[in-house]
C-alpha cells in the first residue's frame, strides 16, 4: 500500500503509435506515473489508465501487455478498488505490482491476509531457485523496496512462488496464463534489477515492440491536439522555460497561427532576457507572441514590501491579472473570438500530490508558479506534458529541434529576481543584481560548467559592509554567489568551483558592478537551506 495522489487521468486516445504498448490500470499509487515512465524509457509505449477502464477500451489499445499498479487500499477495504476481472483473461500478459498482486491473488483464489508487521521502506529478496520469466539469472538475493500492509499468503492454482521477503511472498508467476506479480515496486531506483525486472517483463513476456519514441509522443500529442481544438484557438502563457515553450511549440505544430502566446515582463527577468527570449520565440522558433511590458506594475505593486512569501502572493496574483487581462483583449478582436483552450505547460511533478515527489519545498514555499492560472477561467486546459517528467520535456525538446539554449537553460523561479533580490525591491537594485547575476553565469559558461550544474546564479543582500577602494573607505553592497548541483531540487548540494573561477568571478563583480565590494560563495546545501534565498 502506499500514499494516495490525487491526479486527474489522462490516456492515449488510441493512435498508431500507442497501440501494442503497455497499459498502466491506476489503483491511486503514488508510482504508478513512474511505472509508465520506466516503460516509455524503454522505447515502448505507456500510458496510464483508471483500474475501471472498461475493458472494450483497453482492447482497442492492443496492449502488448498490462500492468496493475500499486495503491493506498487494503484488498479487504470496502471502497477497496477494483477492475474487470476479465482482464486476467483476455490471453494478455498481466504483471501485478504491490496492491495489483494482492488484488490478483485474491481475485483467482488465493489467500491474502493483513501483515503481522507493515513493510515500509528497504527490504531483501530471497529469489527461490525455480525457473522465473522475470528474475532470469538473477543473483539469490536483491535489495528491494516495499511499501504495502496486506500479505499475499497462500498463491492461487497455478502459480509458483519465485520470490519471498523474510514476512511474505513476494513474487510469483503462472507462465501458463501469462499472469505475474511482484510484492515491490521494480519502477522505484531503490530496488536493485529493477530496471530489469521490468524489461523482461516487457521483452521477454510481452514481446514488446520498442518502437515508440519522442518523434512518436509529438505526432501523438499534435495529432491529439488537432483534434481537440477543432477549429477554435488557444492561448499560452510562456515563461521562457524549457516547460511553456516545448508545450507551445507542441501546440502550434498542431495548430500554428491559432494558438498566440503571451509572454509577460515582470521586470523580475535576468540580464536581457525578455528581449532575448521574446526574439527566439519569433525569429528562431516562429511562435506568434504577445510580449507585455508589465514591469513597472509589478515593481510599483512590490514597493515597500520585504517579506518573502508576500512578495510571491503578490507577483502570482498581479501576473494572473495581467495575463488574464491580455486574454480578454485577445478574446475581444475579431480574428481571436474564438479562444477555447488554454496551453500549460504542467509537468507530473507538479500535479502529484505526494511528498516524495514534490518534495518538501511545496510547504516550505508556496511557489507561485508564472504558469499557475487559476482554474475558473473561461478556457479547456491543454497540457501536453502532464504525464512527462522534466528530462523526457527536455528529451521531446531536443526531438522538435528546439535551440540547445533553452534545453539546458537553468531552472528560473516563477517570482523571478524578486526573491534573490532580499529586502526590498527597487529599480536600482535590480540592475545590480541583474549585472552581478550576468557576471556569474557567464563565468560558469566560460569554464565549460553551465550544463554540468543545476542552477548557478547572484543574491543581492540586504546589508552592507566596510571596505578600501583606492585611497578610500567604502560602504557597499554585498553579492552572494549560489551555485549547486541537483537531480530534482529536492536536496542539493554546493558545487567546489575551482578557485580560479571563483576568483574571476570575485573580481569581475566588484571591478564591473557599481556599488558593490564584497563578494561571497554560499556554502550551504539543501537541506538544511534551500536553493533560493528566499
Ligand atoms: P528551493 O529554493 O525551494 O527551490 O530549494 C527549489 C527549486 O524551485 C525553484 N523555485 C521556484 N520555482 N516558483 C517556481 O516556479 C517559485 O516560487 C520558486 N521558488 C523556488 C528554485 O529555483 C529551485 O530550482
Amino acid at each position: 500500500m502506499e500514499g494516495a495522489t490525487q491526479m486527474k487521468q489522462t490516456g492515449p486516445v488510441g493512435l498508431k503509435a500507442e497501440l501494442g504498448g503497455i497499459v498502466v490500470l491506476d489503483f491511486g499509487g503514488q508510482y504508478t506515473q513512474l511505472i509508465a515512465r520506466r516503460i516509455r524509457e524503454q522505447q515502448v509505449f505507456s500510458a496510464v489508465l483508471p483500474c475501471t477502464t472498461p475493458l472494450e477500451a483497453l482492447k482497442k489499445l492492443e496492449p502488448a501487455g498490462i500492468i496493475l499498479s500499486g495503491g493506498p487500499s487494503s484488498v479487504y477495504d470496502k471502497e477497496a478498488p477494483k477492475c474487470d476481472p476479465g482482464v486476467l483473461a483476455l490471453d494478455i500478459p498481466v504483471l501485478g505490482i504491490c496492491y495489483g498482486m494482492q488484488w490478483i491473488a485474491r481475485e483467482l483464489g488465493g489467500m491474502v491476509e493483513p501483515a503481522d508487521r507493515r513493510e515500509y521502506g528497504r527490504a531483501h529478496l530471497n529469489i527461490e531457485k525455480c525457473e522465473s520469466h522475470l528474475f532470469g539469472n538473477f543473483p539469490q538475493s536483491l535489495k528491494i523496496w516495499n511499501s504495502h500492509g496486506d500479505n499475499v499468503r497462500a498463491l492461487p492454482v497455478g502459480f509458483h512462488a519465485t520470490g519471498r521477503t523474510a514476512s511474505a511472498i513476494a513474487a510469483a508467476e503462472n507462465q501458463n496464463s501469462k499472469i505475474y506479480m511482484v510484492q515491490f515496486h521494480p519502477e522505484v531506483n531503490h530496488t536493485e534489477r529493477g530496471t530489469e525486472i521490468l524489461r523482461n517483463f516487457l521483452f521477454r513476456v510481452c514481446k514488446a515492440d520498442p518502437k515508440w519514441s519522442g518523434a512518436a509522443f509529438i505526432e501523438e500529442t499534435v495529432e491529439a491536439i488537432r483534434q481537440k481544438v477543432g477549429t477554435h484557438r488557444a492561448i499560452c502563457g510562456l515563461s521562457g522555460g524549457v516547460d511553456s515553450t516545448v508545450a507551445a511549440v507542441l501546440v502550434h505544430r498542431a495548430i500554428t497561427a491559432r494558438l498566440t502566446n503571451i509572454f509577460v515582463d515582470t521586470g523580475l527577468l535576468r540580464k536581457n532576457e525578455f528581449e532575448h527570449t521574446l526574439e527566439m520565440y519569433r525569429e528562431r522558433l516562429g511562435l506568434k507572441v504577445v510580449g507585455v511590458d508589465a514591469s513597472e506594475h509589478f515593481l510599483d505593486k512590490l514597493k515597500g514590501v520585504v517579506d518573502p512569501e508576500q512578495k510571491r502572493k503578490i507577483i502570482g496574483s498581479e501576473f494572473i491579472r495581467v495575463f488574464a487581462a491580455e486574454a480578454d483583449k485577445l478574446q475581444k478582436t475579431e480574428a481571436a473570438g474564438d479562444i477555447k483552450f488554454l496551453v500549460q505547460g504542467t509537468l507530473y511533478p507538479d500535479i502529484i500530490e505526494s511528498v516524495s515527489v514534490k518534495g518538501p519545498s511545496a510547504t516550505i514555499k508556496s511557489h507561485h508558479n508564472v504558469g499557475g492560472l487559476p482554474k475558473d477561467m473561461p478556457f479547456a486546459l491543454i497540457e501536453p506534458l502532464r504525464d512527462l517528467f522534466k528530462d523526457e520535456v527536455r528529451r521531446i525538446g531536443k526531438n522538435l529541434g528546439l535551440p540547445q539554449e533553452i534545453l539546458v537553460k537553468h531552472p528560473f523561479p516563477g517570482p523571478g529576481l524578486a526573491v534573490r533580490l532580499l529586502g526590498e525591491i527597487t529599480g536600482k537594485d535590480l540592475v545590480t543584481l541583474r549585472e552581478a547575476d550576468s557576471i556569474v553565469v557567464e563565468e560558469i559558461r566560460l569554464a565549460g560548467l553551465y550544463e554540468r550544474v543545476w542552477q548557478a546564479f547572484a543574491v543581492l543582500l540586504p546589508v552592507r559592509s566596510v571596505g578600501v577602494m583606492g585611497d578610500g573607505r567604502t560602504y557597499g553592497l554585498t553579492i552572494a554567489v549560489r551555485v549547486v548541483q541537483s537531480d530534482d531540487a529536492m536536496t542539493a548540494d554546493w558545487v567546489r568551483l575551482p578557485g580560479e573561477v571563483l576568483e574571476r568571478i570575485s573580481t569581475r563583480i566588484v571591478n564591473e558592478v557599481p556599488g558593490v565590494t564584497r563578494v561571497v560563495y554560499d556554502i550551504s546545501s539543501k537541506p538544511p537551506s534551500t536553493i533560493e534565498w528566499e
